[in-house]
């Protein structure tokens, strides 16, 4: 479909969010956690390494004090499918104690990944404990906490690009897209 040099021949079916509806939700999103928070410290924990670049322009449409942080999961397994074997493969240095916590996922698909993620954060007594996700397939059964915030609901399709990735590559496109 498009002949972008980014995609190496690869063909994309459609470009489902192109990039100026990506930065228009963003900063939508910035703004409803913006109001979300009117005080106490506020510790945004990007999973990586899907959320890096929707958490980069995410911070900067949050008009408050803030700090970020990082998450890295490893699940075993299949690469399309989550396993749901989640372990913490990089813990955050700063403490999570009496702070609102956001974790921002890009996308959520079974919520394997989140329920597991949400058990060890809520253990170490942070104020709150709310997930912000680019992207909801709502295909998840198994969700045991809300998604407070959501981008978009996606589309039950393999989606790539703004940080998600395919066996690690494209995710550097600007916009999202389902692969062919
Ligand atoms: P879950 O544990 O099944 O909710 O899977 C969530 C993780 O699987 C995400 O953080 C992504 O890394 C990956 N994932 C799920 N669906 C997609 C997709 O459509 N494209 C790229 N990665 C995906
Ligand atoms: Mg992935």
């Amino acid at each position: 479909m498009t002949d972008d040099p980014r995609l190496e021949g690869r063909a994309v079916k459609r470009i489902t969010y192109p990039a100026g509806v990506i930065a228009a939700r963003v900063k939508e999103l910035g703004e409803s956690i913006t109001a979300a928070y009117p005080d106490g410290d506020l510790l945004v924990l990007g999973l990586l390494k899907g959320s890096f670049i929707f958490l980069s322009d995410l911070v900067r449409q949050i008009h408050r004090p803030l700090q970020v942080d990082f998450l890295v999961a490893a699940s075993y397994g299949d690469a399309m499918v989550s396993s749901g074997n989640v372990r913490l493969v990089y813990d955050p240095e700063t403490t999570l104690e009496g702070k609102h916590i956001l974790l921002c996922e890009d996308i959520v698909d079974s919520g394997r990944t989140l329920n597991k993620l949400v058990g060890l954060l809520q253990a170490r007594n942070p104020r709150s404990l709310e997930i912000c996700a680019l992207l909801h397939k709502h295909i998840a059964t198994e969700l045991t906490h809300p998604t407070k915030f959501v981008g978009f609901d996606a589309p039950e399709e393999f989606l790539v690009g703004y940080g998600l990735d395919h066996a690690e590559n494209f995710r550097h496109l600007p916009y999202i897209a389902s692969l062919q």
